[in-house]
Parts: structure tokens; C-alpha cells; sequence
């Protein structure tokens, strides 16, 4: 039997009902929407940054470098505390190095994301994958860029229709694109060079 498995937090109506679904109850799910992250073998160094549940998205990736690349990623786990920590074991499995860092210090390094990549002195050749708050990806973001690395963040939106007609999930973007300089999480994204994200539009909304 084909399964699949869904990390999620609860955070509105929509998760608070996924909770509740019972075993054998049957359920339709639209998709695959969006995009994914590419894979470019290019690259000689890929690390991965994960803050909190932006983690859910990158087992499938590290999966997906180790059999392109031929091994495994690093990977910065970084959360608020150590019980918001997840799928540490699932990288080590995989051979990743792991890297975890906590606000509080209650498990690995008292540090952010960011800090965690700077000390992995990322290079020209190294691409970043980053998903995780706002804050957490611009900051990486900007650790990546300075030290000449390639960045790809997968933003988080509220979404209500999946499928670009509502523009419910639209972030600024410094490229215009059919008149207007947003884009659409949803089907543009949600994976995107970080260098098109407008993040100082989004300064006051997220207090970076
Ligand atoms: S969720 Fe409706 S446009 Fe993206």
C-alpha cells in the first residue's frame, strides 16, 4: 500500500479539522500545487535551514540531494525549545549532518538559524534551502547572500484557494510580473530565489 505521511502544526480552522480525521475515514486532497525546489548537482555544498514546523518540508529534499548529489546534506535544525525540535533522527538516519539550535538553549546551541549558518561559513558553491518564519528566512537569507551562496526559501501563507485566483497568500516581490511586483505563494511558489523577495516590504508586518 502507498502511504504518505503529513507534518503539521495546528494553527487555524483548516488544521484543526485535518486533527480530527479518523483511521479508514476518506478524505480528497487537491494537488500537487506549486513548485518544488530544483535540484542542481552543480552545487558542490547543500545545506539545508529548518525553523520549527518549516521543517516538514525538507526530509523529502535531503532524500532527493543524497541520491543526486550522492551525499547527504547538512542540515541546521533550529526552534524556539527543544520539544519544538522535529525529524532530527530522520536526518541522522540519512547521514546529514545535523545541527540543532534552540532560543532558549534547551537542546543543542542557544542560537538562530542564522548564526548556525554563518558559522557553517557557507560559500560561492554552497546552496541554502531555507523554510521556516519570516524573520528566520530573511535573516538566513541575508547570512547566505553575503557569503556569495545561493538561497532558495519555501514561504508559509495562509492559502484559501490553492490555485492563484483568490491572492490570499501574495508576498511583495521585487520582479514585476504581469503589472504588479507581488507574487503568489501558491503557484508561483512556494519555493523561490530569495534574491526576488521584496523582504523590506514585509519589515513592519514580521518586525525584522
Ligand atoms: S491561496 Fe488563493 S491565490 Fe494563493
Amino acid at each position: 500500500m502507498n502511504t504518505c505521511t503529513i507534518l503539521y502544526k495546528i494553527e487555524g480552522e483548516g488544521t484543526r479539522l485535518m486533527a480530527g480525521i479518523g483511521p479508514g475515514q476518506r478524505i480528497s486532497i487537491q494537488g500537487p500545487l506549486g513548485n518544488g525546489f530544483p535540484i542542481d548537482t552543480d552545487f558542490t555544498r547543500h545545506i539545508i535551514v529548518a525553523g520549527g514546523i518549516g521543517v516538514a518540508t525538507f526530509p523529502c529534499l535531503a532524500e532527493a540531494l543524497t541520491d543526486a548529489c550522492g551525499t547527504p546534506p547538512e542540515v541546521v535544525l533550529a526552534a524556539r525549545s527543544k520539544d519544538l525540535i522535529l525529524c532530527e533522527e530522520d536526518f541522522r538516519t540519512m547521514g546529514c549532518r545535523v545541527h540543532v539550535a534552540t532560543d532558549d538553549g534547551s537542546l543543542g546551541k542557544k542560537a538562530y538559524a542564522a548564526q548556525m549558518l554563518e558559522d557553517l561559513s557557507p560559500a560561492p558553491n554552497t546552496r541554502v534551502y531555507a523554510c521556516g518564519p519570516m524573520i528566520m528566512m530573511k535573516t538566513t537569507s541575508d547570512v547566505a547572500l553575503a557569503a556569495g551562496a545561493d538561497c532558495l526559501v519555501s514561504l508559509e501563507a495562509q492559502m484559501a484557494c490553492g490555485d492563484g485566483a483568490c491572492l490570499g497568500c501574495v508576498v511583495e516581490s521585487k520582479e514585476e510580473k504581469e503589472g504588479e511586483k507581488m507574487v503568489r505563494v501558491c503557484v508561483d511558489g512556494p519555493v523561490f530565489d530569495t534574491r526576488i523577495i521584496d523582504w523590506k516590504a514585509h519589515d513592519l508586518a514580521y518586525g525584522i
